[in-house]
């Protein structure tokens, strides 16, 4: 297959996979605690890539924690706004709770923060997540200068964020280091691609791919999945949960995962979506927006004869590597509403390696990405058993034992989840 390159594509591989693994770490990775309380931190939806997760943080861990904050916070009912759940909005108004929820993760991953370095006491039983500190104040005024440097210098587009001068440190650097200037600059793509030059056109990577996975006909011919395994947090000693996935070719998809503190559910219904999880300050959480749309795209994703169909506007961007591998990649949406969704296709196999998704929030585009491996045959279809997960609070490594095809599933499996029961577990003495 024909490959566009970018002239220096060879030192930019697999930047991205090390800023993440960076963050990822840096969040959760250097503080000693117990396996129970890392745990009680990671209180990650585990399927959607909404940061509502509290990043593991250390002996503030509690169970409870966050269960306390906007307890007024019932099921879903129409959309859920930040100013209607949360007590105390001065700024982030008039956005989703779900896309709130997505800024608290980019706040804390642009800073390296736990959440509780703003939040005083956050990880403990009756946390007051409407009192304001010194740091939620100074949040509070970046915020407002992020908007302002947006809307007075570049249109309103949000091209500066957090992380343009944060980078994971609270004081960024003001001075370059002449490290920075004698090792190779790291480049990074534009969030949004365009057709490269000398890229195939996406029809010709997507046909490639169908063709991997045993060819269109038998790809079509799969209409359900059943699949079960587990799920183990990354870098945190957690507990092995048992996970269940349910999907059909005609776009619903539920992620169940049965953990200590309680089950975390993720569903799209062919149009809505919900998560619910355990000690978290919205128990049945609506999905909006990009974060919706990026729903769309792993139910979609999960029957590869749907592929094509779940954007209009794919181009292929320059290659690029992962794992010393080249792959083709492609992209589909804009990110601007709904999701922006790029996928990575190992070059000589045609499988879809990587799955980055980014959807909009108040300082800029919240990513999630999947790791796929160990592809095996359901159906004459190749599916990936395994694969990683990470969003901006934590990891996941999921692990599928068995992939049933073509089952009938309950409708109920699809509709909009209970609040989940939050099991305390007590901390150890
Ligand atoms: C860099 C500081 C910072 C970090 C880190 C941070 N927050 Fe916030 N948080 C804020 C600010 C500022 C507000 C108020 C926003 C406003 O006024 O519009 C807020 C508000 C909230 C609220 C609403 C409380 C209420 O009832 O008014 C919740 C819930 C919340 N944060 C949860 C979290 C969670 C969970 C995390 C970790 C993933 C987190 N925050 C990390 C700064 C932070
Ligand atoms: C244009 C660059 C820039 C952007 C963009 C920016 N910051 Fe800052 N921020 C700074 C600088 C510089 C400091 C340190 C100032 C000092 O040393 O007094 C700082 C300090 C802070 C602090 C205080 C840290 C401490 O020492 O406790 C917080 C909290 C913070 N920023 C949050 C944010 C958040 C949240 C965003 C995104 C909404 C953001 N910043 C965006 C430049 C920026």
């Amino acid at each position: 297959m024909k490959l566009g390159l970018r002239p220096i594509f060879l030192a930019t591989a697999g930047t991205m996979v090390a800023s993440l693994i960076g963050i990822a770490w840096a969040v959760g990775g250097p503080q000693s605690a117990s396996p129970s309380s890392l745990d009680a931190l990671t209180r990650s939806t585990g399927q959607t890539g909404l940061a509502v997760a509290v990043p593991l943080c250390g002996a503030e861990a509690y169970p409870g924690a966050a269960a306390q904050a906007g307890g007024q916070a019932g099921p879903a009912q129409g959309s859920q706004m930040s100013e209607d759940v949360f007590e105390n909005i001065q700024v982030l108004r008039g956005i989703p709770v779900d896309e709130f929820m997505g800024t608290m993760g980019l706040y804390s991953a642009a800073l390296t923060f736990c959440c509780s370095t703003c939040h005083i006491g956050a990880g403990f039983v009756n946390t007051d997540w409407a009192a304001d500190s010194p740091r939620k104040q100074r949040a509070r005024q970046m915020q407002l200068m992020v908007n302002t440097i947006n809307s007075q210098n570049f249109g309103g587009r949000q091209v500066v964020t957090c992380w343009t001068c944060h980078r994971g440190g609270e004081s960024p650097a003001t001075t370059v280091a002449m490290a920075d200037i004698y090792t190779e600059p790291v480049l990074k793509d534009p969030d949004v691609l365009g057709q490269a030059d000398f890229s195939p056109p996406a029809d010709e990577v997507l046909d490639k791919y169908l063709e991997a996975v045993g060819g269109a006909e038998r790809a079509a011919a799969l209409t359900s999945i059943v699949a079960t395994g587990t799920s183990v947090a990354f870098a945190s000693h957690d507990e092995t949960r048992q996970v269940e996935i349910f999907a059909q070719a005609s776009g619903e998809r539920t992620v169940l995962s049965h953990t200590i503190r309680g089950d975390f559910t993720t569903t799209y219904d062919g149009s809505a979506g919900w998560t619910a999880t355990p000690f978290t300050p919205v128990p049945v959480m609506e999905l909006t927006g990009g974060e919706l749309d990026g729903a769309r795209v792993d139910a979609g994703l999960a029957f590869p004869a749907r592929i094509k169909g779940l954007f209009s506007d794919w181009r292929v961007g320059y290659a690029d590597v992962i794992d010393d591998r080249l792959v083709q990649v492609v992209q589909g949406g804009s990110g601007t509403e709904g999701a922006l969704v790029t996928l990575y296709f190992d070059d000589e196999t045609g499988l879809l390696t990587r799955m980055v998704r980014q959807s909009p929030s108040a300082v800029g585009r919240n990513p999630s990405q999947y790791d796929y491996s160990d592809y095996r045959e359901v159906a004459g279809v190749m599916m990936p058993f395994d694969w990683v997960f990470s969003w901006v609070s934590g990891r996941d490594v999921f692990e599928m034992s068995e992939i049933q095809p073509n089952v009938q599933i309950d409708p109920d499996r699809f509709a909009m989840p209970a609040p989940t029961t939050d099991s305390l577990i007590p901390e150890p003495q």
